[in-house]
């Protein structure tokens, strides 16, 4: 099994400007929770023990977020509020934290390079701080992953999902080729192709299982016209290789919410909040009342 993950948390998030300033774009809430709880929550429910968090300047609101508050803890105590303190169980998570730096942002790939030592000679999953599997993260993607990885011996299992194909643009973008049992090989991969060169509609989901070779491709690809390590470029030399590069589908119900852009931020969390137990069904209403320009708004609330 594969027990270890690395969370890059350390990029600027300029699309999320200003609200991403001085708060990572990780920690903006998606209905209750910020972003990395989801993330974290889906990592722990998927058997990682231990989380390796990639982080920079005026990250640290997330190691706080995940360290326990024994001030508050007492006040919510003192006060008897049940309800509120059951909002921090997730403090007791079953899971170890570390924490390092990427000193300088420079891509992905050099993000993931930092969590060399703590992979050590383990295979390691990889999980986007920015983006959360299905509603509320009931997803067990990384599970049937970690399953795929060591049932085909494989070097990468990278998570995709159909995307239309005028979005193929915004994402790394896989060629596939179906293996006789069924499963699908990762012929060739490429970040961010036009409509007319994307190999398909196959977008890659944020999620990642790497065997260490990865470390090694990542040291020999060269930066980008902007500077950056692309983990593109590492993935498609084990692709060039030979390696054994294999995608898994995610199911419909675990579609990827990726929140780093306003709009997509945006329709993640109003999706959230309409699936709320306990707001969701007059949120709902809200919103229809919003839309079908009935009552003013401001009065229902
Ligand atoms: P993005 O590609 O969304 O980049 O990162 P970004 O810098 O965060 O955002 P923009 O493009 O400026 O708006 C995808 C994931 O990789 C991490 C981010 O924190 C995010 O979780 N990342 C990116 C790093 O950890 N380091 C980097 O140098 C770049």
């Amino acid at each position: 099994m594969i027990r270890s993950a690395i969370v890059p948390v350390a990029g600027h998030g300029t699309r999320l400007l200003p609200a991403t300033k001085s708060q990572p774009k990780e920690m903006l809430p998606v209905a209750r929770k910020p972003i990395v709880q989801y993330v974290v929550e889906e990592l722990v429910a998927n058997g990682i023990e231990q989380i390796l968090f990639v982080t920079g300047r005026s990250k640290s609101s997330i190691e706080n977020h995940f360290d326990s508050d024994p001030e508050l803890t007492r006040v919510l105590k003192d006060g008897n509020k049940k309800d509120l303190l059951a909002e921090l169980e997730f403090e007791e998570l079953d899971a170890n934290f570390f924490y390092t730096r990427q000193r300088f942002q420079r891509g992905l790939g050099d993000a993931i390079l930092c969590g060399e030592n703590f992979a050590g000679e383990s295979p390691v999953i990889v999980a986007l701080g920015d983006s959360i599997l299905g509603i509320n993260a009931e997803s067990k993607a990384v599970q049937r992953m970690t399953e795929l990885f060591m049932d085909k011996r494989a070097s990468c299992v990278i998570a995709v999902e159909e995307v239309p194909r005028e979005d193929v643009v915004h994402y790394g973008i896989v060629d596939v080729a179906e293996n006789s049992d069924g499963t699908l090989r990762v012929a060739k991969i490429v970040e961010k192709p036009t409509v007319e060169e994307a190999p398909s509609c196959l977008a890659v989901a944020g999620r990642y299982a790497f065997s260490p070779l990865i470390f090694d491709m990542i040291r020999r690809v060269k930066p980008d016209k902007r500077g950056e390590i692309q983990l593109t470029s590492a993935i498609q030399m084990l692709c060039e290789e030979g390696k054994r590069v294999l995608a898994l589908k995610l199911r419909p119900e675990e579609r990827r919410y990726d929140i780093g852009n306003f709009p997509s931020y945006f329709e993640t969390f109003v999706e959230f909040a309409l699936a709320d137990p306990l707001y969701g069904k007059d949120f709902r209403a809200y919103l229809e009342r919003l839309l079908c320009g009935g009552s003013s708004p401001s009065s229902s609330s």
